[in-house]
């Protein structure tokens, strides 16, 4: 492995830039939910690096952005080897979750660029629209559309939980493009990431080659019941539906406790309506985020659930209804790419460890069309999702040198 490396502070002043779209006050985090102004804001900044890096910029027509680089020698008729991840956040956002591995692509090609190189196969960097799905359900929704999962009609037409429709938010802000989709596959995908849970601080390990992601099964529940006064409705007639909401939120933690494993259970928002204290509510709406490695664990606890909120409809007197807002398999990473990440962080002197992902990833739909694999850097405390998100500048300059020295070597490959 040659000397070549990115410039960490070239890389750490775009993170910090970028940040400040949509920052979040007194944190580090930042606020830019899919199709946002705040969005818009983030793309049309990480365009204009695009643009100075020489790039051939697209746009399809879900919004996915992708960046074509090459060399001076590099057959431009060849397959790019890709790399990306998204820029859109959670409200509660950190400053990595995706805006890493969008950014130290562009860091790879730069540095690349500088050194007066020129791969055989161009280079490839995008960022996908709406992967975090927590405004446009399902999330990974961008790339699902590249890659051919979702019709590009379905997609414009998803609604938000603001009401909002995607493809006119996507219009509203710009950004629907002519390119089709699905897209051609590239040659290889590999995205760098942080960790986004405890594993690799708690171990001391440097870099995470991740070989799986594990499935994900979103579900909406609707409860009705009857409103009614709180001080005069005797307990045994009530139809509550914010019991029954409390209930389930209960029943889905100790499920995934009994199950064990890699089950994981999370009611991560709860509605009421009216949602005023001396009122018995009339409905109720939680969304349950229930995940596995492994796919016939994750129909059982789907099951154990569904039988769960049939009784409870019974016994509480009230309605319940559910839609699944997403459901992804669990995904297996192409060996070979894996090995090339494990090996290029054993070369260039890190301690790397092979895992699986706990997160959702643009990699993962990635993965239906061709060979994948995924970086991983370490999160402190394990936090994400949440503004004190953070991650070494030492550990992210490492994440980002083994996405260079393997975009590099994949980009060199025949075939
Ligand atoms: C996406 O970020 C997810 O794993 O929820
Ligand atoms: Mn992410
Ligand atoms: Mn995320």
């Amino acid at each position: 492995m040659d000397e070549l490396r990115i410039n960490i502070d070239r890389l750490m002043g775009r993170i910090d830039e970028l940040a400040q779209i949509g920052a979040i006050e007194n944190t580090d985090g930042c606020a830019r939910l899919a199709l946002t102004d705040e969005d818009k804001a983030g793309r049309d900044l990480v365009l204009t690096w695009m643009r100075d890096l020489g790039t051939e910029i697209t746009i399809d027509g879900i919004g996915n952005v992708t960046a074509v680089w090459a060399g001076p020698d590099t057959d431009a008729s060849l397959d790019p080897v890709m790399t990306g991840s998204h820029i859109d956040t959670v409200r509660t956002g950190g400053r990595y979750d995706g805006n890493l591995g969008v950014l130290a692509g562009l860091e790879v090609v730069e540095t690349i660029a500088e050194a007066g190189l020129s791969p055989r196969r161009p280079i490839a960097v995008g960022f996908f629209t709406d992967e975090e799905g927590s405004r446009f359900p399902p999330d990974m929704l961008g790339s699902l559309v590249y890659v051919g999962g979702m019709s590009l009609e379905e997609g414009l037409d998803t609604v938000g939980i603001d009401g909002a429709i995607l493809g006119e938010e996507l219009d509203r802000i710009g950004y629907r493009g002519g390119a089709p989709c699905p897209a051609a596959a590239p040659h290889a995908f590999v995205e760098l990431h942080i960790e986004q849970g405890p594993v690799l601080e708690a171990e001391g390990t440097t870099i995470g080659a991740v070989e799986s992601v594990q499935g994900i099964s979103w579900t909406e529940i609707t409860i009705k019941g009857q409103s009614n006064h709180a001080g005069t409705t005797p307990m045994d007639l009530r139809r509550d539906p914010g019991y029954a909401a409390a209930r389930i939120a209960a029943f889905v933690r100790e499920l995934a406790l009994e199950m064990g494993g890699r089950q994981v259970a999370t009611v991560g928002q709860i509605k009421l309506h009216p949602n005023l204290v001396n009122v018995v509510a009339a409905n109720a709406t939680l969304t349950v985020d229930l995940r596995n490695t492994d796919e016939m664990m994750l129909q059982q606890a789907e099951k154990q659930l569904a039988v769960f909120c049939d009784e409870l409809a019974e016994s509480e007197n009230v309605t319940i209804t559910s839609r699944s807002l997403a459901r992804f398999e669990p995904v297996v990473f192409d060996p070979e790419v894996v090995d090339r990440v494990a090996c290029t962080a054993e070369a260039l002197g890190h301690s790397f460890k092979r895992m699986p992902s706990g997160a959702g990833h643009d990699a993962q739909m990635l993965a239906r069309v061709c060979p994948t694999a995924m970086i991983f850097t370490p999160s402190w405390m394990g936090l994400s999702h949440n503004p004190f998100e953070y991650t070494e500048p030492t550990d992210i300059a490492a994440g980002a040198n083994v996405l260079l020295h393997v975009l590099r070597g994949l980009a060199d490959e025949d075939g």
